[in-house]
């Protein structure tokens, strides 16, 4: 069985989990956020100072991820880490292990099984070019570093965690880089994504742009 998939790809803070989130709920679709099982796996990874260098237990912390969803909350085993998984110490190392092909292997199969009726919404890096190749629409939003870093800022100030401008904007250069350079799965649009620019754009009208695509393509 095939139910459609729309894939939301960019990067960090582009703004594209609020956009998929909404858009999964208009359409009364499933969401998949990707990126918060790297963070999970990083989470683990942290909790048990496993080292970088040890790409064989850190892929096993992806193998055995006990994980849920529901709504917003995310669960790592049975306790809420919804706010652990965000803090930018978690963000940098999920960033880190994700480029190790084991882990991103490991979590290859999990992500496939959100492919539910009536439909998935999937957000992250690889999910229009790896782990979905075939969505019924591919959508890639970018914004610019400077943007990016005010909504980070604004959006871990709300939830009550610390942060520094300046010290994200340099987290998120960084991680850029990281995601786009790596040799697997890099941060790249698929040949056939819509492009969006969020910059100068509010989430409603970015929402309302990928309703207007995914109207099209139906
Ligand atoms: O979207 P995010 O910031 O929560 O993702 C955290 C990290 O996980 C990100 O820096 C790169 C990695 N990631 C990835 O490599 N592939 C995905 N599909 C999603 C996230």
């Amino acid at each position: 069985m095939s139910f459609p998939v729309i894939t939301i790809d960019g990067p960090t803070a582009s703004g594209k989990g609020t956009v998929a989130h909404k858009v999964a709920d208009l359409l009364g679709f499933h969401y998949l956020d990707s990126g918060a099982l790297y963070r999970l796996t990083a989470l683990a990874v942290l909790r048990r100072e496993i080292a970088l260098s040890d790409e064989h237990a850190i892929a096993k912390q992806a193998e055995h991820l006990v994980c849920s969803f529901k709504g917003s909350e995310v669960f790592l085993a049975h306790e809420n880490v919804s706010l652990a998984i965000r803090a930018e110490e978690v963000g940098v190392m999920a960033s880190k292990i994700a480029a190790l092909p084991t882990v991103r292997q490991a979590l290859f199969a999990l992500q496939l099984s959100f492919r539910r009726t009536p439909g998935l919404v999937a957000d992250g890096r690889d999910m229009g070019t790896v782990i979905f190749p075939h969505a019924n629409l591919k959508v890639f939003l970018t914004a610019s570093v400077e943007a990016r870093s005010q909504r980070r800022y604004k959006q871990l100030i709300e939830k009550g965690i610390p942060a520094n401008i300046d010290d994200l904007r340099k987290d998120l250069a960084a991680r850029d880089e990281r995601d786009t350079q790596r040799s697997i799965a890099p941060l790249k649009p698929a040949a056939d994504a819509h492009l969006l620019d969020t910059s100068d754009m509010s989430v409603e009208d970015a929402v309302q742009q990928v309703m207007r695509w995914w109207a099209a393509c139906r």
